[in-house]
C-alpha cells in the first residue's frame, strides 16, 4: 500500500503549473464516442481516472493512443455498448458513456456507478431526464439496460435538481438526438463550458441561450477535431489553500484566474495578499487568518471539492468558522483525521463547526476520498513533526505529480513504498 511521508512545518515558496482539468476531461473523453473521426485531446492530465476512462473507451472499442498528455482517439471501428462494473466501480464518472452510447446505438448496458466514501451517488436525474429524449430503461442486477427504439428525439427538459453529470450526460446525448432538445436548470461549471466547446468543435451545434438554459439542436455526423482541455480549478484553489495554510509565496500559472474568483475572493477575505495577472495568481500567506463561514453551492458558488482543503486553513482562523456542505451527504470524512493532528472540528449532519487558533502536530492518518487526503496534505505541511499518509491511491485519481510540484516549491514530502 503506497503511502505519503511529509515533515512539516514549512512555507512553500516559488511557482506551481496547473495540469489540465480532470472533470472537464472525463465527459469530453465520453463525448468522443459521438464521433467515428479522429479526434485529438491536449493537455489531459496523467491521473488514475483518465487512464480508467481510456481504459473504458479501449473495453467500448475505441483505438486509442496516448503519449505526453496527448490522446488520439479513433472510433472507426468502435462497436460495443456495454461498460462493466470492473471499470464504472472505480470512477463514478463512466456513467456518462451512458448518453452517447445510447445517440450512437439506440441502446446501452451501464453499470450503476455506486455509491463512494461522500455519497450515494444517485443517477436518478440523469435517467429520468434521459426518458424525456425516448430512452427506456430498467436497472437489472447492477445495470442500467436503456434503449431508444426510435432513436432519441428532441424535448424541453428541465433538472428538478442542478447536477453536473445529468447536464453532461444530456448535453452528449441531445447532441445526436433527432430535433432540437432546450434544457433548464443546468449546471453551468467551467468544465460544463469545456465539454459545450469540445462538441461545437466536432461540428456540433449548441447554444446557451440563457444563464443555466442550454439548445441543442442534434446533428448525425460530427468532424474530426483537436481540442485542448482547460486548466484544473480545483488543482489551481488547493495550491492557493496550500501557500495561505503554510504562510508561503506561491505563483499559480496555468489558469484563467477569472474563473476562480469566489475562491480568490474568499482568501483575500481570509487575509491572504493575492496578485492577479493574464494566466498567474500570486498568493503570499498572511500570518494572521480571519475566520469565515463557507456555504458549498453549485458554481459559481464556492466548490465543494474545495471544502476540505478551505478547513484545514479554517482551523488557523483567529475564531470559530461553521461550514456548510450543501451538495454531497457524507463529505466529511477528513474531519476525524484532521482532529487527529489536533484539529477541534465537531460536525452536525452537514454541518461542521471548526474551531481556530490550532496549531497541526504531524500523525498516522488514512485518505477516505480525492479531496479529503489533499486535505490531509495540507495538514501536515503546516503539522509540526512527521505525518505518514496512508491509502494515496484515492490522492493520485485527481492529483497530478502532487509530490514533484510540492517539493519544488520546498515541501519536505515523499512516497514511501
Ligand atoms: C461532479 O460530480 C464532479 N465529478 C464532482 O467532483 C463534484 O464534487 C460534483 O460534480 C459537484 O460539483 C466529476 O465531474 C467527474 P452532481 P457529479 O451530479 O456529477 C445528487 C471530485 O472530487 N444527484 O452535481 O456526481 C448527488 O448525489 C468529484 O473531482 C442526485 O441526487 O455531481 C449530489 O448530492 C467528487 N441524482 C448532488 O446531486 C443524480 O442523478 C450533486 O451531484 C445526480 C446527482
Amino acid at each position: 500500500m503506497k503511502k505519503l511521508e511529509v515533515f512539516g512545518a514549512n512555507k512553500l515558496n516559488g511557482h506551481i503549473n496547473i495540469s489540465g482539468s480532470k472533470n472537464a476531461s472525463l465527459p469530453i473523453l465520453a463525448a468522443t464516442l459521438l464521433s467515428n473521426k479522429k479526434v485529438c485531446l491536449k493537455n489531459l492530465p496523467n491521473v488514475k481516472d483518465i487512464h480508467t476512462m481510456i481504459n473504458l473507451l479501449q473495453s467500448l472499442g475505441s483505438k486509442t493512443n496516448f503519449y505526453n498528455k496527448k490522446l488520439i482517439i479513433n472510433n472507426f471501428k468502435q462497436k460495443k455498448n456495454f461498460a462493466s462494473y470492473a471499470l464504472v466501480k472505480t470512477m463514478r464518472a463512466g456513467i456518462l458513456v451512458l448518453g452517447p452510447l445510447l445517440a450512437k446505438f439506440g441502446n446501452a448496458k451501464v453499470s450503476l456507478p455506486g455509491g463512494c466514501a461522500i455519497g450515494t451517488r444517485p443517477i436518478d436525474i440523469h435517467l429520468k431526464a434521459l426518458s424525456k429524449l425516448g430512452v427506456k430503461y430498467k436497472i437489472v442486477q447492477g445495470y442500467v439496460h436503456a434503449s431508444a427504439p426510435k432513436g432519441l428525439i428532441g424535448s424541453k427538459i428541465s433538472f428538478p435538481k442542478i447536477s453536473v453529470g445529468a447536464t453532461e450526460n444530456l448535453i452528449i446525448a441531445a447532441s445526436q438526438a433527432k430535433g432540437t432538445t432546450v434544457l433548464s436548470n443546468c449546471a453551468i461549471e467551467p468544465e460544463i463550458k469545456d465539454l459545450v466547446n469540445f462538441l461545437i468543435s466536432m461540428g456540433c451545434s449548441i447554444k446557451w441561450i440563457a444563464k443555466r438554459k442550454i439548445k441543442i439542436d442534434g446533428v448525425k455526423e460530427t468532424k474530426e477535431t483537436t481540442y485542448s482541455v482547460m486548466f484544473d480549478r480545483i488543482e489551481a484553489g488547493t495550491y492557493l489553500v496550500a501557500a495561505a495554510v503554510t504562510e508561503g509565496n506561491l505563483k499559480i500559472n496555468n489558469l484563467i484566474p477569472s474563473i476562480i474568483k469566489t475562491e480568490i475572493n474568499i482568501l483575500k477575505k481570509i487575509g491572504a495578499k493575492i496578485r492577479v495577472k493574464r494566466n498567474q495568481v500570486h498568493i503570499i500567506g498572511n500570518k494572521k487568518i480571519k475566520s469565515m463561514n463557507i456555504k458549498t453551492a453549485p458554481y459559481p458558488g464556492f466548490p465543494t471539492d474545495l471544502q476540505a482543503q478551505i478547513m484545514v486553513l479554517l482551523c488557523k482562523g483567529n475564531n470559530k468558522s461553521l461550514i456548510k456542505e450543501d451538495i454531497f451527504e457524507n463529505r466529511f470524512m477528513h474531519v476525524a483525521e484532521l482532529n487527529r493532528m489536533g484539529a477541534q472540528i465537531s460536525t452536525n449532519g452537514n454541518k461542521a463547526v471548526v474551531k481556530g487558533n490550532i496549531s497541526f502536530t504531524g500523525a498516522e492518518l488514512m485518505a477516505t476520498d480525492l479531496r479529503a487526503s489533499v486535505s490531509l496534505i495540507l495538514a501536515a505541511l503546516t503539522a509540526k513533526g512527521k505525518s505518514v499518509i496512508n491509502r494515496i491511491y484515492h490522492l493520485d485519481r485527481g492529483y497530478e505529480d502532487i509530490e514533484k510540484k510540492l517539493k519544488k516549491v520546498g515541501a519536505k514530502i515523499r512516497r514511501l513504498k
